[in-house]
């Protein structure tokens, strides 16, 4: 893309009243997937992450794969009803492309507070009457609840998905209190699928890509594991448990080369 391409991409994004010079997480984990739909703020803050920790990518793409082997375990369990809040940019296959394979009466609906994700998601959803998309801040939690309930009956099973979204939320703001008030508007059947990023495995390469985050705008607070287990307040987890993301039933039964590498934990819970 030439300079003046990018000006005018930049300038139509303006117009929008989007900000695209302060990294956003959506952003910059889409150009750690290889994805377009980023901008120098975020390809910059991408670039001082990696450079720090070259797990990053790793850690992205492994992630990625958890959330789709996941949305198979629930679909696979019968669950037809999904909130995929922190949805991230479009990137396939997204959480209703698994949830519909041969359920195409699945409905989704995906939060995020990223106007970019929300146009873009928009976009690929026009005309689908099985998946809507809420613009608004996960912790909102009584407004994302009343949008969703426009498509999801919560007096039925739903899938809830909090994939690497709750390290965007600052312990003041109490994640694990977050999830539970979603948790309590659940029905009995429900699940709970989480990942997070962890500072366990290289605590201050990690606190450093977490404080060049914080100096550009952008939160991003990996965790311990215990941290991250308290987010499941209580709910029985099913096997194997909270693990590192690839290791959570990898295909073939055998997780790939670079599983160590992907420090992301994630688990699935009955809700
Ligand atoms: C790292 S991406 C994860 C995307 C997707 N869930 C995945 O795992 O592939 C985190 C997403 O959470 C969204 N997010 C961060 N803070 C949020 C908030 N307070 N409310 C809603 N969405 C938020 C970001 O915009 C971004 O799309």
């Amino acid at each position: 893309m030439t300079e003046r391409d990018e000006q005018q991409r930049l300038d139509s994004w303006a117009v929008l009243g989007i900000r695209t010079d302060i990294p956003h997480p959506a952003r910059v984990y889409d150009y750690m997937l290889g994805g377009k739909d980023n901008f120098a703020a975020d390809r910059e803050m991408a670039e001082v992450g990696l450079r720090l920790m070259p797990e990053m990518r790793d850690s992205s793409r492994a992630n990625r794969d958890f959330l789709v082997r996941a949305v198979r375990f629930l679909r696979d369990a019968g669950i037809r009803q999904y909130l995929d809040i922190g949805t991230g940019l479009p990137t396939s296959p997204n959480t209703h492309e698994v949830a519909q394979e041969g359920h195409p009466d699945a409905r989704v609906v995906y939060v995020d507070n990223d106007p970019v994700v929300f146009l873009r998601a928009e976009a690929l959803m026009a005309g689908s009457d099985k998946t809507a998309v809420v613009r608004a801040d996960l912790r909102d939690v009584d407004e994302v609840l009343a949008e969703a309930a426009s498509l999801l009956d919560f007096t039925k099973p739903v899938g809830l998905m909090f994939v690497a979204a709750l390290h965007c939320v600052v312990d003041s703001d109490d994640p694990a209190g977050i999830a539970a008030r979603y948790l309590a508007a659940l029905a009995p059947g429900s699940y709970l699928v989480l990942s997070h990023s962890t500072d366990e495995f290289a605590p201050e390469r990690t606190h450093a890509a977490s404080r060049a985050a914080a100096e550009r705008g952008a939160i991003w607070i990996p965790r311990g594991k215990d941290a991250i287990a308290r987010m499941f307040n209580g709910r029985e987890l099913v096997e194997p448990g909270l693990v590192l993301v690839s290791h959570w039933r990898p295909e073939g039964g055998v997780p790939d080369a670079n599983a160590d590498r992907a420090w992301t934990y994630g688990g699935v819970a009955r809700a």
